[in-house]
């Protein structure tokens, strides 16, 4: 199946519609019921865990160990977390998040010279998924490749502000040495080969992509998400929130937790690919965003993914008579369709593949 090269209706920048002020959202964007969100916060002092990786790199084994101790249990309760220290000057997370809020705030003619199309999605967006009348999210995006080499266009990259494209090149740089130093982990906490998981996402071919996410001010917080439920369909997110205004939220049972950011942490979590290669011992997490009647928000979602054509199955060291495979193998390419097509669907995808 392929993607079409054009939307298949006219694309509305959901800035746009917040700068005209109206104090009441478009219809398309009106949630049905059982999913808006609840503001009711009484239960939600919890947090997802905060894992300091200091000592990961520069700590004894046994403190090196209490690491990763700590990690383990945070995939396999949480499949989300953040981390400190994790080796990411402040300054480089600043600058990332800093430029790329300017880059949103450029006039509406400069961002549209980067207008994407559902082939790639790469540049200026404002849905995931081409269904003509789907109900849409309040947020606008910018999507770039970073990895494989091949797929890396400097020219398809904003060139304003100026140091945007330098900043982006660097962090990307950085979250793939944190990608490839929590597989090393991932694969040692699983008792698998130390190097199990990044053979798995392709050795040296990994795919690594970043999508921006900026979400406007919301007349209408209560009727709308700012990006529905969903879990990544890749291998890991690491995800730099903004630092003022909160708006992730993360599914434990029935409730939503709303995620309070450490200063300059980055958010981890598992994505479909890496549920699928643990044979379901590390779960993708349903996650949401809410959005703001007079704070406007911007996250940068890096997403780090196998080699686009390798086929991902459970490892065999992970099935067993007890516990047989569960999913089917597919190739991501293929995985990747289902999103792109029918937009966020709670972990609907992932459940498909569960062998009958
Ligand atoms: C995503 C995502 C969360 C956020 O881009 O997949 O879940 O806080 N983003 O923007
Ligand atoms: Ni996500």
């Amino acid at each position: 199946m392929d993607l079409p090269s054009a939307w298949l209706e006219p694309i509305v920048r959901v800035q746009t519609l917040s700068d005209t002020g109206s104090p009441v959202i478009p219809d398309r964007y009106i949630k049905p019921l059982f999913q808006r969100p609840s503001f009711n916060t009484q239960s939600n002092n919890q947090n997802i865990p905060i894992i300091d990786l200091y000592e990961l790199k520069n700590g004894c084994a046994t403190a090196q160990k209490a690491v990763m101790d700590q990690i383990s249990i945070a995939c396999r309760e949480w499949g989300f977390f953040q981390v400190v220290n994790h080796g990411i000057s402040d300054e480089l997370v600043d600058g990332a998040r800093e430029v790329w809020k300017e880059f949103f705030h450029q006039p509406m003619e400069v961002k549209q010279d980067y207008a994407n199309t559902p082939k790639t999605y790469e540049g200026y967006g404002s849905r995931l998924g081409i269904q003509k009348g789907a109900i849409l999210d309040w947020s606008d995006y910018f999507f770039l490749h970073y990895l494989p080499s091949k797929l890396k266009n400097h020219k398809k990259w904003p060139s304003q502000p100026p140091f945007l494209r330098d900043v982006t090149e660097e962090y990307s740089k950085e979250i793939v040495r944190l990608g490839k130093d929590l597989l090393r982990v991932f694969s040692i906490n699983l008792g698998l080969q130390e190097d199990y998981l990044q053979g798995a996402f392709g050795v040296d071919d990994i795919g690594a992509c970043l999508r921006v996410n900026f979400y406007p001010k919301c007349p209408q917080p209560d009727l709308t998400l700012g990006l529905s439920s969903h879990s990544d369909p890749g291998g890991m997110t690491f995800l730099l929130p903004d630092e003022h205004v909160s708006g992730l939220q993360v599914r434990k049972g029935d409730e939503w937790i709303t995620v309070k950011p450490a200063r300059h942490a980055i958010i981890v979590n598992i994505g479909d690919q890496i549920q699928v290669l643990t044979n379901g011992i590390y779960k993708s997490v349903e996650h949401r965003v809410i959005v703001n009647p007079d704070k406007e928000r911007v996250s940068l979602a890096y997403f780090f993914n196998p080699k686009s054509d390798v086929l991902i199955k459970p490892a065999t060291e992970l099935v067993t008579s007890t516990k047989p495979a569960l999913y089917e193998p597919m190739t991501f390419d293929e995985y990747r369709l289902f999103i792109r097509t029918k937009g966020p669907q709670g972990k609907s995808q992932v459940e498909s593949l569960k062998c009958s």
